[in-house]
């Protein structure tokens, strides 16, 4: 069960976290930008225990956050590599056996439509590889680019499901509890004909 092979996108290599992953992604961590809508950013330590869970997860559940690396770079000035992760995540603290789509990209890599096509690989594995009847995505309400990917990748917001995080320390980050939830459904997701269709209308710029 589950795309533990790499996957390709038109731009994009999906990939299980290398060893040569570590630094930069400890680099992205530790970036403020990258890092706004976050109680904090990651120290080196901290960034290596997240991959270490993010590899935990693909032994034990066969799916996870890939590794994204940029293979047919969208600028002819931009190097290919590694730009962050998107996929999928458990977010039992909304639901049980509920899971999420998330992404965390390199300032750098922004605004190239890069999360959009590497997230809707995700909604393919998540309801045509697992079989899932949901997947949601949520994000503090003024994190605008983040819930732009997830209109873009055919989520909708359903505030009667905006919830408090309940791991956000509500008098060091009051700004930071409060979540906005966006869901789509396997319906839905037929309807629009999966992947196919939102590709190339959603995922680019
Ligand atoms: C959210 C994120 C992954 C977006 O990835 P992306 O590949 O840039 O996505 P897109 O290219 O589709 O851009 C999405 C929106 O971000 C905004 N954006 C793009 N590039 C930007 C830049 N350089 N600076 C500021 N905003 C930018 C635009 O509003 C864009 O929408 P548009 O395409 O309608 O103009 C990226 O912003 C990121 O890593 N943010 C920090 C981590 C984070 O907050 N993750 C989500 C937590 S729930």
């Amino acid at each position: 069960m589950g795309a533990v092979e790499p996957v390709r996108t038109e731009r994009l290599l999906l990939r299980r976290f290398t060893e040569q992953d570590r630094a930069p992604f400890a680099a992205i961590n530790a970036d403020p930008v990258v890092m706004e809508h976050y109680p904090s950013t990651l120290g080196r330590a901290e960034s290596d225990a997240f991959v270490d869970r993010i590899e935990s997860s693909w032994r034990e559940r066969g799916w996870g956050l890939w590794a994204v690396e940029v293979v047919a770079p969208a600028a002819p000035d931009e190097a290919p590599g590694f730009v962050g992760y998107t996929g999928l995540w458990p977010a039992d603290h909304v639901a049980p056996g509920l899971v999420e789509v998330g992404w965390r990209l390199a300032h750098a890599a922004w605004g190239r439509g890069y999360a959009p096509e590497a997230a809707t690989a995700a909604l393919r594995l998540g309801f045509d590889d697992l079989g899932l009847d949901e997947i949601v995505s949520f994000t503090v309400p003024q994190n605008a680019n983040s819930r732009r990917v997830m209109e873009k990748i055919g989520l909708r917001h359903r505030p009667e499901r905006d919830f408090d995080h309940p791991s956000v320390d509500p008098v060091a980050s009051p700004h930071l509890v409060r979540h906005v939830l966006y869901a789509i459904d396997r319906a839905t997701w037929v309807a629009h004909g999966g992947a196919s269709e939102w590709a190339g209308e959603a995922t680019r710029r």
